[in-house]
């Protein structure tokens, strides 16, 4: 690959190696799909001592994928080893919910992960490494990580909603009956739970080479406020049902795209990313809520100026609520 010769190397931590989003996330990274064609990746490999001889089986497995942009693999059971470095941290490791469960009845047993993490980043990591939260409760785990590395510009922590934002896309374009990528700007706002808002009321599709707001276009204002709302809120649960296990392919991809559009732009695209609010649209400051953000030189900026008619107030109003209630609490667990 003459591409890619002279290019420096770049670090990317990826926590919970060993477990099945990682499995799928770091083959996506280490052939370019995040990064671009042409940036070699240096990876480091971060699980828990007990899943070593595991993560070992992934380093050959890597190895024998004979991947020309991966410059080399580090597995390591240290945060302060992993961290070291890393320009892009995708924080998978935690404990996935059953069947049953809600992502906050995991808050006790994942928060200090990232009070843990959180802590080791800001002793080593660079002081622009870009962190995305994958485990859950990620937005409330994002929080406390950001929290516990004072030193880190809290811009830099944000927690994953793109795997919602895609499973309601991919639901519109079915409806409407066009590829995926015709259909573009839904939103998803606030909590990575069930209380999120899946809002297509500023999406837009093309449709016979023409584009239409995507309200227009299914013309079905009941399917928009139910139906399509619920579907992508239980989306994971309904995974889990099927699977017996959580989603791990789709949550990989959405990682590779939250993570690929932070640092190579989103283009004229809207793109939802769990960031700290700074109290834009009336949200609850110093919470990690999804907004629709444009991303341009590696820096997010949220979309503002929309209008929120009465049912959106309720919504945002509603996983504003829980996520107040998830912070509190996740500041309780953290002091002990
Ligand atoms: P998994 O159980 O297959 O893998 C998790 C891995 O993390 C395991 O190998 C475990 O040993 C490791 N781990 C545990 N504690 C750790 C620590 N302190 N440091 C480093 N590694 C640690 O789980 P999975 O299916 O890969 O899911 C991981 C997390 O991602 C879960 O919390 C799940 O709920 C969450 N998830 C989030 C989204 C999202 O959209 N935000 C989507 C899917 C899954
Ligand atoms: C998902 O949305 O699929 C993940 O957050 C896993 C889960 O617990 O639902």
């Amino acid at each position: 690959n003459m591409s890619s010769e002279g290019a420096e190397p770049i670090r990317v931590v990826v926590t919970g190696a060993a477990g099945q989003i990682a499995y799928s996330l770091l083959y996506q990274i280490a052939s370019g799909a995040v990064f671009g064609p042409n940036q070699p990746v240096y990876l480091h490999l971060l699980d828990i001592a007990p899943m070593m001889g595991v993560l070992e089986g992934v380093v050959m497995e890597l190895a024998d994928c004979a991947l020309p942009l991966l410059a080399g693999v580090l597995p390591t059971a240290k945060p302060e080893e992993a961290f070291k470095d890393v320009v892009a941290a995708f924080l998978v490791g935690a404990m996935p919910r059953k069947e049953g469960m809600e992502r906050k009845d995991l808050l006790a047993a994942n928060v200090r992960i990232f009070k843990e993490q959180g802590q080791a980043l800001d002793k080593v990591a660079r002081k622009d490494v870009k962190v995305l939260v994958v485990g859950n409760p990620a937005n409330t785990n994002a929080l406390i990580c950001s929290k516990y590395a004072p030193s880190i510009p809290k811009e830099n922590f944000t927690a994953m909603t793109r795997l919602d934002q895609n499973r309601a896309q991919s639901q519109l374009a079915a409806k409407i009956g066009v590829p995926v990528q015709n259909v573009k700007n839904v939103i998803i706002w606030g909590n990575h739970s069930s209380t999120q808002f899946p809002d297509a009321s500023n999406a837009v599709v093309t449709v016979g080479g023409a584009q239409k707001p995507v309200p227009a276009a299914i013309n079905d204002d009941a399917y928009l406020k139910s139906t399509f709302v619920t579907t992508v809120q239980k989306r994971g649960a309904a995974v889990i049902a099927a699977r017996k296990m959580s989603s791990a392919l789709s949550a990989a991809k959405a990682a590779s795209d939250h993570m690929r559009d932070w640092f190579l732009g989103s283009g004229d695209r809207w793109v939802s990313m769990g960031v700290v609010s700074d109290g834009s649209y009336g949200t609850p400051r110093d919470v990690v809520f999804s907004f629709p953000v444009t991303t341009a030189n590696g820096k997010w900026k949220i979309v503002q100026g929309l209008t929120i008619n009465d049912f959106a107030r309720q919504m945002l109003d509603a996983t504003g609520k829980e996520l107040a209630e998830e912070k509190q609490e996740a500041m309780d667990v953290c002091k002990d």
